[in-house]
C-alpha cells in the first residue's frame, strides 16, 4: 500500500487541491444593478450549461462603475450589467470596459441596441411612451414627442425630474434628431405644459393621470406592464385604465424612443472568454424570456415573446437611433432641460 499522509505534505497543500483551485476558477463575479427574482433562475442556467458559477455583487449603477475604477487591475468584477443607455455609456466613458467581437452577439441584437465595438450588448429594452387616462380619452392631436411641448396642453403633463437618466437619453435623442435649438425649445414646452414640478418616479406619474392631476404621463413600459400582472386588483384596475400612445409612428418617422439593459465584459478581467460566454448565453431564446419578463420588457432578440401584459400595451415601431450615441449624450441633455428650468 502506497502511503501518502497529508502530513507529509507542505503545510498549504491540502487547500490547493487542483479540483478545488479549478472550483474556485469556474465562477464569473457579476456587478450588477438589476435585482429580479427571476434572474437567479436566469443565472442557474448558465451554471448548469457550463459548469460556472454566478457571484452577483449588487449596488447601484454609479456605485458599481465607481468600485470597478477603484478596484483597478484588481477587480474581482468579469460583467457588469446595468440598465440605461446613459450608465452603460458612462461605464464606456469610465474605461472599465472592454471591447469584445461575438457573432452569436452581432447576429442575435439588432445594432442600435449594443455599442459597435462589442463594450457592451443591450439584453431588454423598454420604450418610453406617452399614457392616458381612457375614461377621458386618448388626448386629440398627441402622436410625437414634439407635440408635448404645444400650448394647447397647458397644465396637462407628468414627468419626473430632468436628471433621471430615462429623461436624459429621451431628451438625447430629441437633440439628434431636431438639433440643440429646436430641443431647447422643445424642453421649454414640456416644462411650462407640466401639471405639477416633477416628483416621483415614472408609476407615480401614470397614477396623477387616473387621479385627474394631469392628462398626459411620459414614463417607461414595463411600469405598467407589471401592474397589469399585479396580483393586487387596484394595480390590476389602473392598468386596465391607462391607454398608451407610442410616440412617431407616422410614415417616415423615426419611432418611438426605447432604452436598453445591457452587459459588458470588464476589461480587467482574467476570465473575458467566459464572461462573453455568459453574454451570449443571455440572448438564448430561454434566458431572453427570464430576462426581459423578469421586468416586464421586449426582448432585443427577434421571435422571443414579451411577457402578455407588455405585449396588450400595443405594436410599435422603435426609433433605431443607437443606444451609445444618445446614452454619451446624457450630460449635454441634461444642461439643456436645465437651461430650460426642468427641474
Ligand atoms: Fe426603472
Amino acid at each position: 500500500m502506497r502511503r501518502r499522509s497529508l502530513l507529509a505534505l507542505p503545510f498549504a497543500a491540502p487547500l490547493a487541491s487542483p479540483a478545488l483551485v479549478a472550483a474556485q476558477e469556474r465562477a464569473l463575479n457579476l456587478y450588477s444593478s438589476r435585482h429580479y427574482d427571476t434572474d437567479r433562475a436566469l443565472y442557474e442556467g448558465f451554471t448548469a450549461e457550463s459548469g460556472i458559477r454566478i457571484r452577483l455583487i449588487e449596488g447601484d449603477a454609479d456605485q458599481l462603475i465607481a468600485r470597478i475604477q477603484s478596484e483597478g487591475a484588481n477587480s474581482p468584477a468579469d460583467v457588469l450589467l446595468t440598465v440605461d443607455a446613459a450608465k452603460l455609456a458612462r461605464a464606456v466613458e469610465a474605461g472599465i470596459l472592454a471591447e469584445t467581437r461575438s457573432e452569436t452577439l452581432q447576429a442575435r441584437i439588432p445594432a442600435h441596441l449594443r455599442a459597435a465595438d462589442g463594450q457592451w450588448y443591450g439584453l431588454s429594452s423598454r420604450a418610453r411612451v406617452i399614457m392616458y387616462d381612457k375614461q377621458k380619452g386618448a388626448p386629440a392631436g398627441v402622436a410625437r414627442y414634439e407635440d408635448l411641448a404645444l400650448p394647447v396642453y397647458r397644465g396637462q403633463i407628468l414627468i419626473r425630474a430632468a436628471a433621471h437618466p430615462y429623461n436624459t437619453s429621451l431628451m438625447a435623442s430629441l437633440l439628434l434628431a431636431n438639433g440643440a435649438e429646436a430641443a431647447e425649445a422643445w424642453a421649454r414646452g414640456v416644462v411650462a405644459n407640466m401639471a405639477r414640478p416633477p416628483q416621483g418616479g415614472d408609476t407615480p406619474q401614470f397614477q396623477a393621470v387616473a387621479a385627474g392631476v394631469g392628462r398626459m404621463a411620459i414614463a417607461n413600459t414595463y411600469y405598467l406592464a407589471r401592474f397589469g400582472a399585479s396580483a393586487n386588483a387596484q394595480e390590476k384596475a389602473l392598468y386596465d385604465r391607462i391607454g398608451v400612445i407610442f410616440p412617431n409612428q407616422g410614415a417616415g418617422d423615426r419611432g418611438t424612443h426605447v432604452n436598453v439593459s445591457g452587459a459588458g465584459v470588464v476589461r480587467s478581467s482574467a476570465n473575458q472568454a467566459s464572461a462573453l460566454r455568459f453574454i451570449e448565453y443571455l440572448s438564448s431564446q430561454r434566458a431572453q424570456e427570464l430576462f426581459a419578463n423578469g421586468n416586464f420588457e421586449y426582448p432585443v432578440v427577434a421571435g422571443v415573446a414579451p411577457h402578455p401584459a407588455l405585449t396588450a400595451l400595443g405594436s410599435f415601431r422603435a426609433d433605431q437611433l443607437n443606444a451609445q450615441r444618445y446614452g454619451a449624450l446624457a450630460p449635454e441633455a441634461l444642461r439643456i432641460m436645465q437651461r430650460a428650468g426642468w427641474r
